[in-house]
């Protein structure tokens, strides 16, 4: 009388038994090689002008946009819950053809970034440096002649970022796919006695069709034509490495791949390249989608948030910024 288990043995069959690892929960613990953590998680807020506002963004069920007067007690829950950082979006009253409220001492976002860092010193507050919020043609850069000027672009992004810092804002992440733009923040931040803030880069980010959501959110739809003039298209890989590459040289200390689950390929390939700490954007449209099967039922939020934004740090990501945060943060608690 032989066991199965014996039998296989005594058989000319050979292989492994991978299962032997999976049998239990705590077995399964051991040998877990990716670990989601809630301080791997950045939060994004959306902050607007005005008193009392709190107004959801309907593609975005559970984000909303909040006025300066909401702002504290949403950075207090953060901490509660144990994240530790914030990138702030300003939604300002006001867009010009420059963006001058990008730059603007007292824009949305300078206002925002003082108030958590007097009232909740212990956040790290990112600074999404862009001015497509603030232009009235909705682009990430200013517009001579129909096209998008590079060079000019940089001037005022570069100001933005300094008065970012200047406002007290931990990292500057600019998002706005100038070519020069790392090296344009970086003197300027250096020129403005801020060498010690880092840049957090938008080294790699895809013209995505992932974004829409996120452009109800904080007003910022191009007004005309469309932005892969200068964000990357989808279906180049040799390309990341070389906007990637560009902003290691020109001295990022961070770089963001984004969107997040369309680009782990790249991610793997970023993060094996270059020895900065990498950051995924798992953007609007990527929250949105989740959120809209999940409201029908169609599948379960919790484990599908902790499944997608585990492959992410599988594909090489250590910080993950989400819409999610709050929510994994509460599920990562539970655990
Ligand atoms: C633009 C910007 C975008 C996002 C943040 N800043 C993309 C865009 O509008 O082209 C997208 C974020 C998201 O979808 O969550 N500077
Ligand atoms: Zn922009």
């Amino acid at each position: 009388y032989f066991s199965n288990e014996r039998k296989d043995k005594m058989s000319d069959l050979t292989f492994k038994r991978h299962r032997r690892l999976r049998r239990t929960e705590s077995m399964r613990a051991l040998v877990r090689e990716t670990h989601l953590r809630t301080e791997d998680l950045i939060f994004p807020i959306f902050v607007v002008e005005g008193e009392g506002v709190k107004n959801p963004v309907a593609s975005m069920p559970g984000v909303h946009q909040v006025s300066l007067d909401y702002l504290t007690e949403e950075m207090e829950e953060l901490v509660q819950l144990n994240i530790r950082s914030v990138i702030v979006f300003g939604v300002p009253a006001e867009k010009d053809e420059v963006g001058s409220q990008a730059y603007h001492e007292d824009g949305i976002v300078q206002k925002a970034i003082r108030q958590i860092k007097e009232e909740v010193p212990s956040l790290t507050v990112i600074a999404d440096t862009c001015l497509c919020q603030y232009t009235d043609h909705g682009h990430c850069g200013v517009v001579r002649d129909g096209d998008i000027a590079n060079d000019e672009s940089l001037t005022y992004i570069t100001q933005t970022a300094v008065s970012q810092a200047e406002a007290g804002a931990d990292i500057i992440a600019p998002s706005n796919m100038m070519d020069g733009f790392v090296a344009s923040i970086r003197h300027g931040l250096d020129e403005a006695g801020y060498s010690h803030i880092p840049v957090m880069s938008y080294a790699v980010k895809y013209a995505s069709s992932f974004y829409g959501p996120f452009r109800d959110a904080a007003h910022s739809s191009p007004q005309f034509g469309d932005r892969r003039a200068y964000q990357m298209d989808p279906s180049n890989r040799l390309e990341a490495i070389r906007e990637a590459e560009s902003d290691v040289q020109e001295g990022a200390d961070f770089l963001i791949v984004k969107p997040a689950l369309s680009y782990l390929d790249i991610m793997r390939e970023v993060k094996d390249r270059f020895n900065l700490p990498l950051v995924a954007y798992n953007v609007s449209g990527e929250y949105s989608m989740i959120k809209a099967a999940a409201q029908n039922g169609w599948v379960n939020e919790q484990e599908i948030v902790l499944e997608k934004l585990t492959s992410m740090k599988r594909a090489g990501a250590d910080l993950i910024i989400t819409y999610f945060a709050k929510d994994a943060a509460k599920w990562l608690k539970e655990d």
